[in-house]
C-alpha cells in the first residue's frame, strides 16, 4: 500500500492540466483549458479543465473529476495505478507500507542499497569525528574551507579512511553482501581482492527530494593532478545520476518561499552558499544540466537562476542551459561570477560580510538577452555581422519559449537593447518556428500534394467563384492576410460589469470557424485558411510573406491581389453591408464581426438546404423498409435541428450588446 503522505504529495505535485494535456489537446481559455472530450464524441469542445479547482469536467456528458480519477477513466488504471504513473511523471519516491511478492523482490533490492547508503553515510561520518585520520585529515580540510560544525553535519559529510578495504570489512562485518557493496559501488573487485572506491576521499553523501541518501561525491585532498578531483556513485538502481540534483532535500523549502532556485556547478558551491544563508541552492554536479532536473526544480518555483564561474567552460555550460530552461516554460536570470571565482571561493571571500554574496547576485542578475548581449557584444558593438550573428543568437533561443507573451516581451527587449525593429524580429522568429514546425510534423510536402489533390477533385470550384459565398470566403482570407496580427477587443457588459477581451483578429476568426465546424469550399481559399489554421495551433499567426513567395501560383496570386488590391476588390460585397473603405482599420471589429456572422450564417444555410434535401429524397425512397427510413430520417432531423439551433443564435448575435 502507498502510503498516505505520498499519495498526499502526489495531489499537491500533480498539475491536472499537465496530465491531461499528454492524452487531450487542451486550449487556454481564461482561466481554464478546454478540449474535445476524450469519453464521447464531439467536435465542439466542451470538456473543461481547472486547473485552480484541479477538476475536470465535461459539459457535453457531464464527466467530471480529479487527476487520479482521470487516469483510471482514461488510461483504465486502478487506483494505485494511476498514483504511481502521477508518482513517475513528477519524480516522486513511492513509500510502501504493504506489498506484493514480486514488488517486494524489486524494493527488497532497493531497499538494500538505500539501507548500505546509510549504513556507509554514518560509517563516514563517524571515521570524520572521531578517528585521529579523519580528525587530523579530514576534518582539518573542510575547517580550512571554512565549513563550521554545524554545515558539515547537516549536510552529513564524512571521510572514507586511507585504507585498502576499512569500509568493504566494515559493510561485510554488518552482514552485507559482497555483490549488494558492489553493485551499490563502494567496493571494487580487482582480481578477487577487494577495495574501497572511496579511500582517502572527504565524502558527499547526495540526498533524493525526500531525504534519503542514494550515493555519494569523495574529494580528493590533496592536488594530486593524476587522480580525479571527485570520484562519484556510479549508476544504479537508486543513482541516476541525470536524474540527481545535490542539495535539493535542503534546499526545497526555500525554493517555494523564494520562488527562485539558484543553480550552481558543484557540492562545494552548495554548501558555501547554504552556510552564508541562501538556502534556495542546488547543484547539477558536475553532469550539463539535464531536463530531469529542471522538471525537479519546476515542481517549487518557475524561476531558476543560474551561477557559473565566469571561465568559458561556465559561460557555455550556461548557455546550454538558458536554452534548457526557457524551452520548459520557465524563467531563467543568470550570474556570471568573477573569473577565477565560482559561487564557494566568492563567498568565502567575502565571509565576513555575507550580504555582499546576495547583493552580488541581486546587482548581477541579467536575463539571457543582457546576458548575451554583454559577453557577445563587449568590443564588436560596431562589427555589423558580430552583431547579425548576435541578434541570429538571441532570436533563436527566444524562439524557443512556448508562451507568446512572454516571447513578446524579450522582442520587444531586444529590439531595443540592439536597436533593431520589432517585425524584423518577429519575422526571423516566425520563420524558425515555422521551420521547426514543418521539421516536426513533415506536412510541408503533404499540404502541397493535398492541396493539388482537392483542386483536381472538387474541380466545380470554379462554379463557386461566381456565388457570393465564394466572396464570403475571399473576403475572410482577405481579413486574416491584411489584419491577422491586428488586435481587436471586445467589451460585453456581463451581470458582473464589463468585461474586455482582447483577440488577434486572425485568432478570433480561426476559432470562430473552428467552433462552428465551417469548411471552406474554394481550395485555394481553404489552403490558405488551413495554414492559419495549423499556425494557429502553434499559437502563431503567419507572415503574409510565406503567402506571397509559396510555391504554388494559385495561393501566390490570390494573396497578392487580396493585400494589394484589397480595397477596391470587394468594394461592391462591402458596400452591400455598409463598411467603408478610409476607416477599413478603425472599424477592424465591426468588419470582422459582421463578415463572419454573414458567412456562418450563409454557410449553416446552405447546410440547412442540403439536409432538407437529404430529408426529401429519404422521404420518396421505396426501397427502405419503414424501420430503416425512420432510423435515417431521425438522425438527419437531429443534425438539422442542431445547425438550425446555430443559425438562429448566430443571426440574433446580429443584434448581440457589443459596446
Ligand atoms: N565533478 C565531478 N568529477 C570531477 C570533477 C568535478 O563529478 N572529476 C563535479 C562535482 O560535482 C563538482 C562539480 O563537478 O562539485 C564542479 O567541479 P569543480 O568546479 O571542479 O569543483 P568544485 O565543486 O569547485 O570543488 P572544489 O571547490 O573543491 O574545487
Ligand atoms: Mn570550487
Amino acid at each position: 500500500m502507498i502510503s498516505k503522505d505520498t499519495i498526499n504529495e502526489i495531489f499537491e505535485t500533480a498539475r491536472i492540466e499537465e496530465v491531461i494535456g499528454e492524452f487531450v489537446n487542451l486550449k487556454r481559455r481564461g482561466v481554464n483549458y478546454l478540449g474535445l472530450c476524450p469519453f464521447h464524441n464531439e467536435k465542439t469542445p466542451s470538456f473543461t479543465v481547472s486547473p485552480a479547482k484541479n477538476i475536470y469536467k465535461c459539459f457535453g456528458c457531464g464527466k467530471a473529476g480529479n487527476v487520479v480519477n482521470f487516469l483510471m477513466e482514461h488510461e483504465h488504471y486502478t487506483y494505485v495505478e494511476a498514483l504511481k504513473y502521477l508518482a513517475k511523471k513528477y519524480n516522486i519516491e513511492i513509500e510502501e507500507t504493504e506489498q506484493t511478492p514480486e514488488q517486494r523482490q524489486v524494493l527488497d533490492e532497493k531497499e538494500v542499497l538505500y539501507n548500505i547508503s546509510r549504513f556507509a553515510q554514518k560509517h563516514f561520518t563517524d571515521n570524520l569525528f572521531n578517528t585521529e585520520q579523519g580528525k587530523a585529515i579530514a576534518l582539518t580540510y573542510f575547517k580550512e574551507r571554512d565549513f563550521d560544525i554545524n554545515t558539515i553535519k547537516k549536510f552529513q559529510l564524512g571521510y572514507c579512511l586511507k585504507e585498502w578495504d576499512d569500509f568493504t570489512k566494515a559493510a561485510l562485518k554488518n552482514a552485507y553482501k559482497i555483490e549488494t557493496l558492489i553493485k551499490s559501488g563502494f567496493t571494487i573487485n580487482k582480481n578477487g581482492k577487494y577495495y574501497d572506491r572511496f579511500r582517502e576521499r572527504v565524502m558527499f553523501p547526495i540526498h533524493s527530494m525526500s531525504g534519503r541518501i542514494v550515493g555519494f561525491g569523495g574529494r580528493i585532498l590533496t592536488s594530486d593532478k593524476t587522480k580525479p578531483k571527485y570520484v562519484n556513485t556510479p549508476e544504479s538502481e537508486i543513482y541516476h545520476k541525470s536524474n540527481v540534483l545535490y542539495g535539493i532535500y535542503f534546499a526545497k523549502n526555500a525554493i517555494r518561499n523564494k520562488d527562485n532556485c539558484y543553480l550552481v556547478e558543484g557540492y562545494t558551491d552548495v554548501i558555501s552558499l547554504y552556510q552564508a544563508g541562501i538556502e534556495n541552492v542546488v547543484a547539477s554536479s558536475g553532469t550539463s544540466l539535464t531536463n530531469e532536473q529542471i522538471r525537479a526544480i519546476k515542481r517549487f518555483t518557475q524561476n531558476i537562476t543560474i551561477l557559473y564561474d565566469g571561465d568559458t567552460a561556465g559561460i557555455k555550460a550556461s548557455f546550454r542551459g538558458i536554452n534548457m530552461i526557457l524551452e520548459q516554460g520557465m524563467n531563467v536570470k543568470i550570474v556570471l561570477f568573477p573569473e577565477g571565482e565560482d559561487p564557494d571561493s566568492f563567498t568565502r571571500k567575502n565571509k565576513n560580510n555575507p550580504d555582499n554574496v546576495v547583493n552580488f547576485i541581486n546587482d548581477n542578475s541579467l536575463d539571457f538577452i543582457k546576458f548575451k548581449t554583454n559577453l557577445l557584444l563587449k568590443d564588436t558593438k560596431n562589427d555589423p555581422i558580430k552583431k547579425a550573428s548576435l541578434i541570429k543568437d538571441i532570436v533563436n533561443t527566444i524562439s524557443v519559449i512556448p508562451d507568446e507573451i512572454t516571447r513578446s516581451i524579450y522582442v520587444k527587449e531586444c529590439a531595443v537593447l540592439l536597436d533593431i525593429q520589432e517585425k524584423v524580429l518577429y519575422d526571423e522568429i516566425f520563420r524558425i518556428l515555422k521551420n521547426n514546425y514543418y521539421k516536426k510534423k513533415k506536412i510541408s510536402d503533404n499540404a502541397a500534394v493535398r492541396l493539388k489533390k482537392e483542386k483536381s477533385s472538387v474541380d466545380e470550384s470554379k462554379v463557386y467563384k461566381t456565388t457570393d459565398i465564394y466572396l464570403h470566403e475571399r473576403e475572410i482570407i482577405r481579413l486574416l492576410l491584411n489584419y491577422g496580427k491586428e488586435k481587436i477587443y471586445f467589451r460585453e457588459r456581463t451581470k458582473y460589469g464589463v468585461k474586455t477581451t482582447t483577440y488577434f483578429t486572425a485568432d478570433y476568426i480561426v476559432r470562430d470557424l473552428r467552433e462552428n465546424e465551417i469548411e471552406f469550399q474554394d481550395a485555394v481559399c481553404k489552403a490558405i485558411y488551413d495554414e492559419y489554421v495549423s499556425a494557429n495551433e502553434n499559437e502563431i499567426i503567419p507572415n503574409t510573406d510565406y503567402f506571397i513567395n509559396h510555391n504554388d501560383k494559385d495561393i501566390q496570386k490570390l494573396s497578392i491581389d487580396l493585400l494589394s488590391e484589397a480595397y477596391e476588390l470587394s468594394d461592391n460585397w462591402k458596400k452591400k453591408h455598409r463598411i467603408y473603405v478610409d476607416t477599413e482599420l478603425n472599424k477592424l471589429k465591426d468588419i470582422v464581426l459582421n463578415t463572419m456572422l454573414a458567412f456562418k450564417s450563409q454557410k449553416l444555410k446552405i447546410m440547412i438546404n442540403e439536409i432538407e434535401k437529404k430529408i426529401k429524397d429519404i422521404e420518396k425512397e421505396e426501397t427502405l423498409k419503414s424501420t430503416e427510413k425512420e432510423e435515417k430520417l431521425n438522425i438527419l432531423m437531429q443534425q438539422l435541428k442542431l445547425i438550425q439551433d446555430k443559425y438562429s443564435e448566430i443571426n440574433s448575435g446580429l443584434g448581440r450588446v457589443i459596446i
